[in-house]
């Protein structure tokens, strides 16, 4: 695969977990384990084949209301990334970077996840980004007031500057797992013109190898941006 067809920036609904326990009897939060070790890899593979970005939607604003026990579930695979298997991330050179709102997170779980930017490697070649708690309308609205209140009048680079992702590219590529077709609040402002991938595979099955088909997939469409 030529490398101009490798996209820089390449962002993940990673749905699938519930069903993927479900039908092995197990719990939800086995689901979320299971999708945790997957989303490890894929950030490991996506990295060797020369992507630079990954953002992985890892809770979403609306998914803030699901059960306390389904929650706790998931704030402690945060607890265990961020204090053990981020080791290795950063072994790799690659860094972290969160977007979302991370004030009504647990306290202790927010900041991990900013230790884990802070931690860091300065001069990193990859760049796992975790949207928690993230969902385009607020971040939209956000920026807007944020605009407002400095009573500027933007173009569309100085918006996107305010939006969580400012110092992050558009993605080229936004892949859903899971079978559902719809973004789901996720980087709407940013993927006006990324090439949309949708798979039934449940995201804990979603291999490097799912994700080499993927990529090919990508390299085969024509991206005009609107032109002829
Ligand atoms: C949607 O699947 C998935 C989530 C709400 C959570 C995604 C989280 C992970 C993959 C774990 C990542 C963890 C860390 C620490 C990085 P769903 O549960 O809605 O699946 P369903 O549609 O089958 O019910």
């Amino acid at each position: 695969m030529e490398d101009k067809n490798i996209p820089l920036h390449v962002g993940i609904i990673m749905d699938g977990n519930g069903r993927w326990a479900k039908k092995r009897l197990m719990p939800r939060s086995f689901g979320h384990k299971s999708g945790m070790n997957a989303m490890i890899e894929l950030a490991e593979h996506a990295q060797k084949c020369g992507v630079k970005y990954l953002t992985v939607y890892t809770l979403s604003t609306e998914n803030l209301s699901r059960p306390q026990d389904e929650l706790d579930g998931l704030f402690n695979l945060f607890r265990k990334y961020f204090t053990v298997n981020v080791k290795k991330l950063y072994e790799n050179n690659a860094r972290v970077r969160i977007i979302g709102d991370l004030s009504a997170l647990p306290a202790d779980v927010a900041e991990l996840l900013k230790k884990g930017e802070d931690n860091s490697p300065a001069d990193a070649e990859f760049t796992l980004v975790f949207a928690i708690n993230y969902g385009s309308r607020t971040e939209i609205v956000n920026a807007v007031n944020r605009a407002v209140e400095q009573g500027k009048k933007l173009d569309e680079k100085g918006f996107a500057s305010l939006l969580y992702t400012g110092d992050i590219p558009d993605p080229d590529l936004i892949i859903r797992t899971g079978g559902e077709l719809r973004l789901s609040n996720f980087l709407m402002y940013q993927s006006a013109y990324a090439e949309l991938y949708f798979t039934d595979v449940l995201f804990p099955d979603f291999s490097g190898k799912e994700f080499d088909k993927a990529l090919k997939d990508y390299a085969a469409r024509e991206r005009r941006f609107g032109k002829v």
